[in-house]
């Protein structure tokens, strides 16, 4: 039996990007435990709303929207692959997402994307009211225009965390669940392993920070982790028929089209720390932003509420590489409001890196180096 306390890498977290480094560092070769101090993928993979969408989320061109349409870019064969290697289908659904103007003030927002996005060559097409209208005959008569992007789709998320963890585990990954890492255990420049709340140490020659909204949160590191929380609180409506094909985004929500007519209404952005809370505001929030978009809504069965911590950097962007002085220490964390469209993409760069494969010129914008103070 493979000693538990050694390995080639140690992964601190596993949510879908612990677990999607880890799965592609043991096909590679490595040996590889992730510590979870629960279970794998139940924080913000869970409580997201899966959406994959660059064009959405990204506010203009650069090294994060290139990042985020990689992402996208390989997606249907990562989800194919999860499936054949674990029989979970993660739902990838490839309908399109629709943004639409609600409000006059709103025009202005979707005619700046539509110039900047247009310009830079990307998939994205100028609907009239009627055109939105008759695409998804749900919406609002107050819909004044809309721009539809045919490349962002959406996952179930709470399906990936499972798949990436069975893979993981398929590929030959050692899971510690219900163990916090509390300490970097360092020999002299080089990342050395872990220490878990209990004592125990885990040596290994690689650790990755992978702890999501927490992962500066233990001892040793070599320089503060620019993580934070950010609070997002969703609800899912039952809507039967199916109300909606496309994901439908406006400036104060998205409604997010899931099997069986369920309707995802998300999210509030708040910045409470680490406080999980639904509360009146965020519902009415969220129910005032769906109705907005599609009135029917007003009557749907209110099926279930919960919240999640993103996990936001002073930029938005992931922190992903190296660290720039210690020698085998790895930043995955970061992902904000993108984890689920990155995930497959981290995983394969940041578990690449660790079996030895070069770390492109793409990815320097994303390392830890960007917040070193002057
Ligand atoms: P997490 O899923 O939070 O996992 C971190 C794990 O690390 C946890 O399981 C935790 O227990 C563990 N951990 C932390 N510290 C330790 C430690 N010291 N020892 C042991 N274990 C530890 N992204 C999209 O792409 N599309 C969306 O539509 C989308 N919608 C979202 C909506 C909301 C409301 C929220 C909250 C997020 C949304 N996101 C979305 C973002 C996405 O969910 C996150 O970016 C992604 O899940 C981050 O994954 P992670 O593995 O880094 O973090
Ligand atoms: N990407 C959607 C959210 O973070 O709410």
């Amino acid at each position: 039996m493979r000693d538990e306390r050694t390995a080639d890498v140690v992964i601190v977290g596993g949510g879908v990007i612990g677990c999607a480094i880890a799965r592609r560092a043991a096909r590679g070769g490595l040996s590889v435990v992730v510590v979870e101090r629960a279970t794998p993928g139940m924080e913000a993979s869970w409580a997201a709303a899966g959406m994959l969408s660059p064009l959405a989320e990204a506010n203009g061109p650069g090294p994060f929207l290139d990042l985020l349409v990689r992402g996208r870019e390989i997606y249907p064969d990562y989800a194919a692959a999860l499936r054949e290697e674990t029989g979970v289908d993660v739902c990838y659904a490839d309908a399109g997402t629709l943004f639409v103007a609600l409000r006059e003030e709103d025009d202005e927002e979707l005619c700046a994307r539509w110039r900047w996005q247009s310009a830079a060559g990307l998939a994205v097409e100028r609907l009239s009211a009627s055109e939105a209208r008759e695409a998804e005959p749900a919406l609002s008569p107050a819909v004044r225009m809309a721009l539809r992007f045919p490349g962002d789709h959406q996952v179930d998320n709470r399906a990936l965390g499972p798949a990436l963890w069975s893979a993981a585990a398929r590929a030959g990954v050692r899971f510690r669940l219900g163990e916090q890492a509390v300490r970097l255990l360092r020999a002299g420049n080089r990342a050395a392993g872990v220490e878990l709340a209990g004592g125990e140490r885990i040596h290994a020659g690689a650790v990755v920070l992978a702890g999501g909204a927490w992962a500066g949160m233990i001892e040793g590191l070599p320089r503060p982790v620019p993580v934070e929380p950010v609070h997002g609180q969703l609800l899912a409506l039952e809507a039967v028929p199916p109300m909606f094909r496309h994901v439908v985004d406006s400036p104060r929500c998205y409604l997010v089209p899931r099997a069986a007519g369920r309707v995802i209404a998300g999210a509030t952005v708040e910045s409470t720390g680490y406080r999980k809370a639904v509360t009146p505001w965020g519902v009415r929030r969220l129910i005032d932003g769906a109705v907005e978009i599609a009135p029917a809504l007003e009557h749907a069965p209110l099926a279930e509420t919960w919240s999640g911590l993103r996990p936001g950097t002073p930029d938005g962007f992931p922190i992903l590489g190296l660290d720039p002085e210690v020698e085998g220490l790895v930043y995955a964390t970061g992902h904000f409001r993108n984890g689920i469209l990155l995930a497959p993409l981290t995983g394969e760069t940041v578990g690449g890196l660790l079996c030895g494969e070069p770390w492109g010129a793409e990815m320097a914008p994303f390392g830890i180096e960007r917040f070193r103070e002057e």
